[in-house]
């Protein structure tokens, strides 16, 4: 079953189309990551796809549900987390997690929700005053606490040290393990590397590559990795 349909999605922004006619799906259960260039169009693709953005042209299924058509329906499906945060920040994490898990029908409980993303410890703090990554695991823990079928995460381990980028994966896996989707950006190419099933590689607004990263990797040499891969296709880079 495809838990994204994407037909035809083009966003213009006066004579710049940041996302040219894009066609493609994504298979429910997969953990799909989106890479290229600063501009690409990441975030104007993945906020087109949440009903943030507008598109100019194009239609876009979530879970078999049109989400123009279907707007409330499809968003209950999802969850966010953007590129930049935008929750009350003098809240305190409790509170927001209160919050969140109030305006839903099915959420996951808070308290198993602050195990998952480990912010017990964290909960009477207020998120303006939580370091970058702890921010980044109150945002994923907000985006999930819905319990969706999908997920999207604009660049959610960006600015994280080793060891809160790892936290951030465990809790995305334990979300993905009930046939859920992600589907994420990310500059990182370890990570997309080590963590997707599939790679979009976008270049000007389009989709230049889709394929496992272990079939992106082999498609440009021996003994490479995904940086090469992406400096293959998304800078157009030789291979050395
Ligand atoms: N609201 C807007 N108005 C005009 N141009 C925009 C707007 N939003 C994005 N753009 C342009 O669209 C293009 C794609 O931007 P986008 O933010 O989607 O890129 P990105 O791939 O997410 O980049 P990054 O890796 O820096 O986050 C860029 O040229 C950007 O300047
Ligand atoms: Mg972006």
């Amino acid at each position: 079953m495809n838990a994204i349909e994407v037909t035809n999605l083009t966003k213009r922004y006066g004579n710049l189309n940041a996302v040219n006619n894009i066609n493609f799906n994504i298979e429910a259960g997969k953990i799909v990551g989106i890479v290229g260039a600063n501009g690409a169009g990441k975030t104007t693709m993945l906020e087109m796809m949440v009903g943030i953005r507008k598109p100019t042209i194009g239609n876009i299924r979530l879970m078999d549900t049109d989400i123009h058509e279907n707007e409330y329906v499809a968003k209950n499906k999802i969850g966010v987390l953007l590129q930049e945060q935008c929750v009350n920040k003098y809240a305190k994490v409790i509170e927001l997690f209160n919050f969140y898990h109030d305006l839903y029908e099915n959420p996951i409980d808070v308290e198993e929700m602050l195990d998952t993303v480990n912010l017990q410890d964290y909960r009477n703090v207020k998120f303006k005053n939580l370091s970058g990554g702890l921010k980044q695991r109150a945002a994923l823990g907000l985006a999930m606490i819905n319990n969706p079928d999908i997920l999207f995460l604009d660049e959610p381990t960006t600015g994280l040290d080793p060891e809160a980028r790892r936290t951030l994966w465990k809790a995305i896996f334990k979300f993905k393990s009930d046939n859920k989707t992600v589907v994420l950006s990310s500059h990182y190419m370890d990570e997309v590397q080590k963590y997707c099933d599939e790679v979009i590689i976008m270049k000007k607004g389009e989709i230049i590559q889709k394929n496992t990263p272990e079939a992106l990797i082999k498609s440009v040499g021996d003994n490479k990795f995904m940086d090469d891969a992406y400096l293959y296709y998304a800078v157009g880079e030789e291979v050395g």
